[in-house]
C-alpha cells in the first residue's frame, strides 16, 4: 500500500472543515494535496494565517506584534505571512538544508534533539517538516512518520526525495488528521515559524493519544530577542527591544556560497508555555543544549556556548 493511502485510511480526520473524508481520501490517494490545496486558498480559508490589511502589524495570542528587523528587510517581505515567506524561500532552503555539515542541524542540533524522543510507536507526525530531512531520519530510526508542511514547494521536494513517505500539504493550525491518531508529534524548528503557534499546539494536542508526546525544538527566545555586539567569544549580548512583546523578524544569512533568509516570530518563553498549558500538555523535559566544542570553529561560534541557541522540550498529553 502506498504511504499516501495509508494516511488517508488510518488517520484522516472525518468531518474536517475541508470536506467529507471520502472526498479527501480520494484526493490524497491520488496525490493531489499539493495542487488542490494551494497555500493561499487553503490557508486563508483556515483563517489562521491572515495578513493584516496594512501588512505592517498583526496580532496573535500574545498581543500586537511589532515587526522588527534583525537585519535589513524589505516591506514587501512583511506583506507575506510566515507561511508564504517560507514558500518564497523554498529553493534556498532546500539547498541550505540538504548540504551536509552546512548548518547546526548536521553538526549537533539534530542528535541533541533526537535524545529527547521516546522510542518509535505507532505513528509519528512531523509538523513543519520542510523538505523532509528530519522526516527521513525519523523513518530510518524506525518511526512510521507523516510529514506536514504548508509550503507546496517543500512538500513537493520532500515527496520527490522519498516518494514512499506520507507528506501532507497543510497548515499546522488545521491538521487534517484524526483525533488521537499519533503517539508522537515532532515540531523541529518550526513553531517559531508558524503564524498561529497556539492554534498549532492545540491541533498537536488533539491528534495525540493520551500518553502521547510532543517534542519540539525552537529558536531560544533569548536568541531571537537580541544580538551580540561583536564577534568576539566574550561579546556582550544586547536585548534592544521588548523581550515580552512578540515581533516578526527576518534574518538573511550567507555562508559557504549559500544564502538563506530565515523568517520567524519572536515570542517570549511564556507564549509557548501558555499554549502548551491551554492545550492540556504537560512539560516533562526541557533542554537548553550547549553547542559542543567540536561544533565550534570560530570565536563567534564560541559565543553560543554562553547563551542558548535553541530550546528543546518534551510535553505529554495526560
Ligand atoms: C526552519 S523550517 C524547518 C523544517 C524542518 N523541520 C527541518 O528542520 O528541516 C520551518 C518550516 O515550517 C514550515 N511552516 C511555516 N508555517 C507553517 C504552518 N502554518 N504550517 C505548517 N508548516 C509551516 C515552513 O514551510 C518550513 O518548512
Amino acid at each position: 500500500m502506498r504511504a499516501v493511502e495509508w494516511v488517508s485510511l488510518a488517520c484522516l480526520r472525518v468531518g474536517n472543515r475541508a470536506g467529507p473524508a471520502g472526498w479527501l481520501n480520494r484526493l490524497i490517494a491520488a496525490g493531489h494535496f499539493g495542487s488542490t490545496w494551494g497555500s493561499g486558498d487553503y490557508l486563508n480559508r483556515s483563517g489562521a494565517l491572515a495578513t493584516s490589511s496594512n501588512g505592517l502589524a498583526s496580532t496573535t495570542n500574545t498581543g500586537t506584534i511589532r515587526f522588527r528587523r534583525k537585519a535589513p528587510a524589505t516591506n514587501e517581505m512583511y506583506r507575506m505571512n510566515l507561511s508564504e515567506s517560507w514558500e518564497a524561500q523554498a529553493e534556498q532552503w532546500i539547498k541550505w538544508a540538504r548540504t551536509p555539515g552546512h548548518d547546526s542541524y548536521w553538526r549537533h542540533h539534530r542528535d541533541q534533539f533526537i535524545r529527547l524522543l521516546p522510542p518509535p510507536g505507532k505513528r509519528t507526525v512531523d509538523i513543519g517538516c520542510g523538505e523532509g530531512r528530519l522526516t527521513r531520519h525519523l523513518k530510518q530510526l524506525g518511526h512510521a512518520v507523516v510529514g506536514i508542511d504548508s509550503s507546496p514547494s517543500l512538500v513537493a521536494a520532500a515527496r520527490e526525495m522519498d516518494p514512499s513517505m506520507a507528506i501532507v500539504l497543510a497548515n499546522a493550525a488545521s491538521i487534517p488528521l484524526r483525533d488521537k491518531c499519533a503517539d508522537l508529534a515532532v515540531a523541529f524548528m518550526s513553531l517559531h515559524d508558524v503564524d498561529a503557534m497556539a492554534a498549532a499546539v492545540n491541533e498537536i494536542a488533539r491528534i495525540l493519544v493520551p500518553g502521547g508526546r510532543l517534542c519540539a525544538a525552537i529558536v531560544h527566545p533569548i536568541n531571537s530577542s537580541g544580538r551580540f555586539e561583536a564577534s568576539a567569544a566574550d561579546a556582550r549580548f544586547i536585548i534592544q527591544g521588548d523581550y515580552l512583546g512578540g515581533f516578526r523578524y527576518s534574518q538573511p544569512e550567507e555562508r559557504g556560497g549559500l544564502s538563506m533568509t530565515f523568517h520567524s516570530q519572536h515570542r517570549p518563553l511564556e507564549a509557548y508555555f501558555v499554549a502548551l498549558e491551554e492545550a492540556g500538555l504537560l512539560v516533562e523535559a526541557l533542554r537548553e543544549p550547549r553547542v559542543p566544542d567540536e561544533a565550534v570553529s570560530s570565536p563567534a561560534g564560541r559565543r553560543w556556548q554562553r547563551l542558548p541557541l535553541f530550546l528543546h522540550l518534551r510535553a505529554r498529553r495526560p
